[in-house]
């Protein structure tokens, strides 16, 4: 398995005889990676952050964006090298052989799918919020919010104080899945005006935040260390970095674009890094205008958020008409109306609620490519991917992977399902770098358009840091990885394993778009090698 191998020379020749039309610019590229990044993390995980590391948490801003930093240095070899779709998948499949692939692609749908459900539950709060301001209507706290899960033992256990049901995290779910379904699509110039809509919102933000900045806000700087106090997990600043490393999610949508961009090699770079560039400094000065304007406030120190006793404080605060930062559903729109500006507030929370769907219409859209490219490979069905005869869309993936969505956005918590998508993410970004450094040594006279600087030093210092952030998430986010995982050899020893493509010796015709399902492919005359 491991020496199935999807030879690179094969996939190139695959994008070169594609007929997309190869047109974005590296502006266009770096808007779409800012459409994709700038959502749930920065709006709403900040308050999550808060509890976690105090204001620490701008480092923990800077240690979240540095990894990814290098994990984009890594992409971007890969991703000039090889500029087709798939991403992380394509890449591991050529490099690590079936195996591997399978298992990053499995780990792409904890990333994509599962951060589609943060996103629908973080529009869900700043909706809610947006509409108690207009109108003074509250839903229910059971039907607005999920409840919130622990682990008791190896079962989980739901504690439904926090809510049973998050309606409206349903209804947005199940509505980009319609939009999808009928053939939406981002186009280039509604991203830019969405784009748009996020940075004139932050940017609003930050000036009126920032000179009103008080240094006192600021101390204790680190109330909870850096790892969080001893018998925690996920706490600290590197706790917060590890959960806040959900806001960068996405810069790699640039390199699912390679297949239509303008001169790739040059044009994938500079997207992944600028878009992840501009959304770091963004970061950084929200989050100092968060802490500096109102202080991070705490509930107590070393409590997770999200966890009992953290629910039961913010309802002790609530009853008290207090609610801290970290208690917020919408956190900069909070920030905002305690420093009295409600109007600001409810900008803010208007900005969220336009530009959020975008963001879990593009996680959506990956996901659906994902599975596209792994049922064109013969590893998910291919029934799976049947295209809908009038609206051209891949109808059944869409809507089984909106009603997923859906349910896990329904029943779970923000910061929980960040923390899941992050550890499917951080498995493969890990891979990415990985791969980068095997094909140097396996492959070292391979044209390199793009060449990750210093890769002995990169590399390492990506797999190492996505193994800390890793590390440093809470214990149940920890253990859905290797559970996921288990589950999916699963899926691949009783399924993949048997109709893979290459392991079936079938060479891939495919001409067309990712969008189309599978053709039916010739066997290959006299042999099974691809590389
Ligand atoms: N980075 C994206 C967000 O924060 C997924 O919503």
């Amino acid at each position: 398995m491991l020496g199935r191998v999807k030879s690179l020379d094969a996939i190139m020749a695959t994008a070169e005889k594609k007929s997309l039309h190869r047109s974005l610019g590296p502006v266009q590229l770096t808007l779409l990676g800012v459409g994709a990044v700038i959502g749930t993390g920065i709006f709403v995980l900040t308050a999550a952050a808060a509890q976690k590391a105090g204001p620490g948490m701008v480092w923990s801003f800077v240690i979240a964006g540095f990894v990814c930093a290098v994990a984009a240095l890594c992409y971007s070899e890969l991703a000039s090298m090889v500029p087709v779709s798939g991403s992380a998948y394509t890449y591991s499949y050529a490099v690590m052989g079936e195996l591997i692939a399978w298992t990053v692609g499995w780990a792409l749908i904890l990333e994509y799918a599962v951060a589609a459900s943060a996103v629908s539950v973080g529009w869900s709060g700043y909706f809610m919020g947006l509409v108690k301001s207009w109108t003074g209507f509250e839903l229910p706290t059971a039907l607005a919010a999920g409840p919130t899960w622990s682990m008791n033992g190896w079962l989980p256990h739901a504690d439904f104080s926090t809510g049973v049901i998050n309606v409206p995290a349903i209804v947005v779910a199940l509505s980009v899945t319609w939009l999808l379904m009928i053939g939406t699509r981002e186009s280039a110039v509604f991203n830019a005006v969405l784009v748009a809509i996020k940075v004139t919102a932050l940017t609003m933000f930050i000036a009126l935040t920032l000179p009103i900045l008080e240094r006192e806000h600021f101390a204790p700087f680190t109330p909870n260390g850096w790892f969080g106090p001893a018998g925690t997990t996920g706490m600290g600043v590197v706790g917060a970095a590890a959960s806040i490393f959900f806001a960068y999610v996405g810069f790699d949508a640039v390199s699912t674009a390679a297949e239509e961009t303008k001169n790739p090699q040059r044009n994938v770079p500079i997207g992944l890094i600028g878009s992840l560039g501009i959304c770091t400094v963004f970061y950084l000065l929200v989050a100092a205008g968060a802490i500096g304007a109102i202080g991070s406030q705490p509930t107590a120190l070393g409590i997770a958020p999200g966890s009992a006793e953290f629910n039961q404080q913010c309802a002790a605060l609530a009853a008290q008409g207090k609610e801290p930062l970290v208690c917020s559903r919408e956190a900069l729109a909070h920030v905002l109306r305690a420093i009295n500006y409600t109007w600001a507030g409810d900008l803010i929370g208007l900005a969220a609620n336009l530009a959020l769907p975008s963001v879990i219409l593009m996680m959506m859209y990956g996901q659906t490519r994902i599975f596209f490219v792994m049922a064109r490979d013969g590893l998910l069905p291919e029934k799976l991917a049947t295209v809908h005869t009038k609206w051209k869309t891949p109808h059944v993936v869409t809507l089984i992977t909106g009603i997923a969505v859906a349910i896990a956005a329904a029943l779970l918590p923000v910061g929980q399902l960040a923390d899941i998508s992050n550890s499917g993410t951080l498995f493969a970004f890990f891979m990415v770098a990985m791969a980068v450094m095997m094909l140097r040594l396996r492959d070292p006279h391979r044209v390199r358009p793009f060449r990750t600087p210093l890769i002995w030093i990169v590399g390492p210092i990506a797999t190492a840091g996505c193994v800390l952030l890793y590390w440093n998430l809470p214990y149940d986010a920890k253990l859905v990885l290797p559970i996921w995982g288990a589950l999916g050899l699963l899926v691949y020893f009783l399924y993949g394993y048997r109709k893979s493509h290459v392991g079936r010796g079938l060479v891939e015709v495919h001409e067309d778009d990712p969008e189309t399902p599978p053709q039916p492919v010739p066997p290959m005359p006299g042999g099974t090698q691809l590389d």
